[in-house]
């Protein structure tokens, strides 16, 4: 499973790129304003710390502003990926993009039919959003599920990524239920190698060592 870190946070970006476990970066409007700064110099920024794809999104809702938008992006780095909504512009914007080689994320999906359109529009990667779905009392789960079973069944390339991670339950059931990708800010992703029983076992370890004068 590939690993993206959802933020505009390029101190958090390059911290967690140095452990060699990221394979990209997700970005949106709302993680571009929190950052307070200019869109292309941040986006220009991220794609330095990272050979995988970092998603960049448009700002506007129609088609042909969407496709304008998303050439202008891609131009900033070979790596960038363009983020559209799944609107019916969204979607025409995506196929036009994807067929002149610019891979799209397609982003806001909430059901396994939009995810569906999607693919079918030529999208690079399809983005579930989890969180936001448990938040209104839907398994987000079941969406992972029902859109790995579509593809597979159709032999679709567009990957599937899990996005609006909220905690690292969410990534292992992204995991089991076969995303390709997920998403996660900084904190989450941190939070994954934390155990109890690994701190007190390293605590042992450690002292019985040097209570027996061990050295390497
Ligand atoms: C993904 O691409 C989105 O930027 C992100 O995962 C949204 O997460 P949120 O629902 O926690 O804002």
């Amino acid at each position: 499973m590939k690993f993206f870190v959802d933020t505009a946070d390029t101190k958090d970006i390059a911290d967690l790129a140095a452990t060699g476990l990221i394979d990209g970066v997700t970005t949106n409007p709302s993680l571009i304003a929190k950052s307070g700064r200019p869109f292309a110099e941040v986006i220009a920024e991220i794609c330095g710390l990272t050979d995988g794809p970092v998603s960049a999104e448009v700002v506007a809702i129609d088609a042909d502003g969407m496709i304008s938008e998303g050439r202008k992006l891609a131009k900033i780095a070979e790596n960038v990926a363009v983020k559209l909504p799944l609107t019916w512009d969204g979607l025409k914007a995506c196929r036009t993009l994807a067929d002149d080689g610019i891979p799209v994320n397609v982003t806001l999906c909430f059901s396994a039919n939009q995810a569906l359109l999607a693919a079918k529009a030529g999208a690079a990667f399809i983005s579930p959003f989890i969180g936001r779905l448990d938040d209104i009392h839907i398994d987000g789960m079941d969406l992972i599920q029902e859109i790995r079973q579509i593809y597979d069944n159709y032999m679709f390339e567009t990957e599937i990524l899990a996005a609006s991670i909220r905690s690292p339950n969410h990534v292992k059931l992204s995991a089991l239920a076969g995303a390709d990708v997920m998403t996660a800010p900084p904190a989450v992703i941190r939070s994954l190698v934390s155990h109890p029983l690994t701190d007190k076992g390293l605590e042992t370890f450690l002292a019985d060592a040097k209570k027996a004068g061990i050295k390497v």
